[in-house]
């Protein structure tokens, strides 16, 4: 049994914020720092322990902030730096952390250090960024993609040479492998931690190093037929780009960065197979605290599969090794919608009951759809490369706060438009009503954070059927249990013990049970054994 106390980023509940879809506070129509301030009663109120703030940081906005011009400022749309600081400590009075986003893969084209490695070949800072020749026949210096689309290799007029960009060739890669690069990137860390923040979200940090010699990817035999003719990246395995043995020794000096500064944590950005994942934790607890888990987002919303995945995670970790789950952000299609809303109160009971830290998405403890963008309004630049079904626009409309007549996020016409739901799915009338989906999810936040079990207990999954997953949480002093019904159909479970309901997402069930537990459809109970 554990008695040694929990690291806060062990026990807490991180919540992602998308900084321009947030709260304005100007009338410009985009969320800003000032408008997060705002809402940290609402956000202490939820019962969240962390932020994490996409980028507000200088950027010409190619892919909304994840192109940086100046890793060490704040763009003038979200604030400025004593913004930033009276957010930090307005944040740590309530007793929430503030965790920042560290984009290390690439900068944006408009970054000095760019524009100087640009300027010629033989420019102090060419070796900064990766620039290659033609091959002799005149073409790219390899076969790789960008992410976005097209390959990944931008010529530079002035210069006659290619830089490389696995995203927007308005985001060119960073070389890592120059000690310099190394050392500035390592200086942008030290910069935030001096600032008081309590963590990062790495960006794509498996990516930033790439094979020494840049070979060429093969192809995926098993790639879908109908990717977008432009989709390069897609059709490759990615061998060479990304997830390079020699990354870890940098993961490991960013741990150390972490360790010396004290109480911070690493979450890394991370997409790989289970196997090439788990290495990023490190070999002996010397590298990311937590690199992120996408893997429930990945498949069918069913007991057994999502059951498959939590064993399977549960199996690979070492020891000291600690979980963590995500169901959705700011690039992937909204929960309600891909799960359906009939299963998100069920989402979040899973999200907020297993073992490991959960990230919750803005929007989604509102139910929050997939936003209706018409295609003149479209923004995302992968949807512009990639086709209106990949943009990522859809779960980046405003946060709906109330029912006035732009969702209470702004008093103008707000970047993105305000989704239709919001009249009814808002902060305001949510909170009113004591069944709602919000109200759930700050039960589930209360009980978690009460609960031992919960936030610290050992996972152990029961032998149910189709269509119930359900699990053992279990403390020195507090055994739960949660069953999880994932169908449209009534569903029972019988029981060896009895136990008493002390959460159903329905909010309406509060009673002692026998052995056998009657589910409604897509019902899911905590159980106090
Ligand atoms: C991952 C980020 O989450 C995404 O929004 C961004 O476009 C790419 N990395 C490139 O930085
Ligand atoms: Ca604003």
């Amino acid at each position: 049994m554990m008695h040694s106390i929990q690291p806060w980023w062990q026990k807490g509940v991180v919540y992602q914020i998308y900084p321009r879809s947030f709260q304005d506070s100007n009338h410009d129509g985009i969320g800003d720092l000032q408008g997060i301030i705002q809402r940290l009663d609402y956000l202490a109120g939820l019962g969240v322990d962390a932020i994490w703030i996409s980028p507000f940081y200088p950027s010409p906005m190619a892919d909304f902030g994840y192109d940086v011009a100046d890793y060490c400022g704040v763009h003038p749309l979200f604030g400025d730096l004593a913004t930033f600081d009276r957010l930090v400590s307005e944040a740590h009075q309530r007793g929430l952390r503030i965790i920042v986003d560290y984009v290390p893969n690439h900068t944006s084209d408009q970054h000095p250090w760019f524009q100087e490695s640009a300027a010629s070949r033989d420019n102090p800072k060419r070796d900064w960024y990766i620039w290659r020749d033609a091959r002799p026949d005149g073409s790219l210096p390899n076969n790789w993609g960008s992410v976005f689309g097209g390959p990944a290799w931008t010529r530079h007029p002035a210069t006659g040479q290619f830089y490389l960009h696995q995203f927007l060739k308005e985001q060119p890669d960073l070389n890592w492998r120059n000690p310099q690069v190394h050392q500035a990137m390592f200086d942008v860390l030290r910069f935030w931690l001096q600032r008081g923040v309590d963590g990062f979200r790495m960006d794509v940090i498996g990516m930033i190093l790439k094979d020494a010699e840049l070979r060429d990817n093969p192809l995926n035999p098993q790639a879908n037929p109908n990717l977008p003719e432009n989709d390069i990246f897609g059709r490759q395995i990615h061998l060479y780009n990304e997830d390079q043995d020699d990354v870890h020794e940098i993961m490991r000096g960013i741990r150390q960065l972490m360790d010396e500064a004290g109480g911070r944590v690493a979450i890394g950005e991370l997409w790989f197979p289970p196997k090439r994942w788990v290495r990023y934790y490190g070999q002996n607890n010397d590298e990311l605290h937590l690199p992120f888990n996408f893997r429930l987002m990945e498949q069918p919303f069913t007991a057994s599969t999502i059951r498959a995945s939590v064993d399977e995670m549960e199996a690979l970790l070492p020891a000291w090794a600690w979980p963590n789950y995500v169901l959705g952000n700011h690039d992937q299609p909204r929960l309600a919608s891909r799960i359906g809303p009939a299963a998100t109160r069920l989402a979040a009971m899973l999200l907020l009951t297993l073992r490991g830290t959960p990230t919750l998405y803005q929007g989604d403890e509102l139910g929050m759809e997939n936003g209706v963008i018409p295609p003149e309004r479209i923004q995302d630049p992968q949807g512009l490369a990639l086709g209106a079904e990949r943009s990522r626009d859809v779960c980046r409309t405003p946060m709906q706060w109330d029912a006035s007549p732009f969702a209470g996020f702004s008093t103008v016409e707000p970047w993105l438009p305000v989704s239709a739901g919001y009249v009814t799915q808002n902060v305001a009338a949510l909170d009113a009503d004591p069944k709602s989906i919000l109200t759930l999810y700050r039960r589930l936040l209360q009980l978690r954070r009460a609960s031992p079990a919960l936030h610290g207990g050992s996972y152990a999954p029961l032998d149910t059927p189709e269509p119930v997953f359900a699990f053992i949480r279990d403390s020195e002093s507090e055994t739960c249990l949660v069953a999880l019904n994932f169908s449209d159909q009534p569903a029972s479970l019988s029981l060896t013990q009895t136990g008493r309901i002390v959460l159903s997402t329905h909010l309406d069930r509060r009673e002692v049970r026998g052995r056998n537990l009657e589910l409604r459809p897509y019902e899911g109970v905590i159980l106090a054994l």
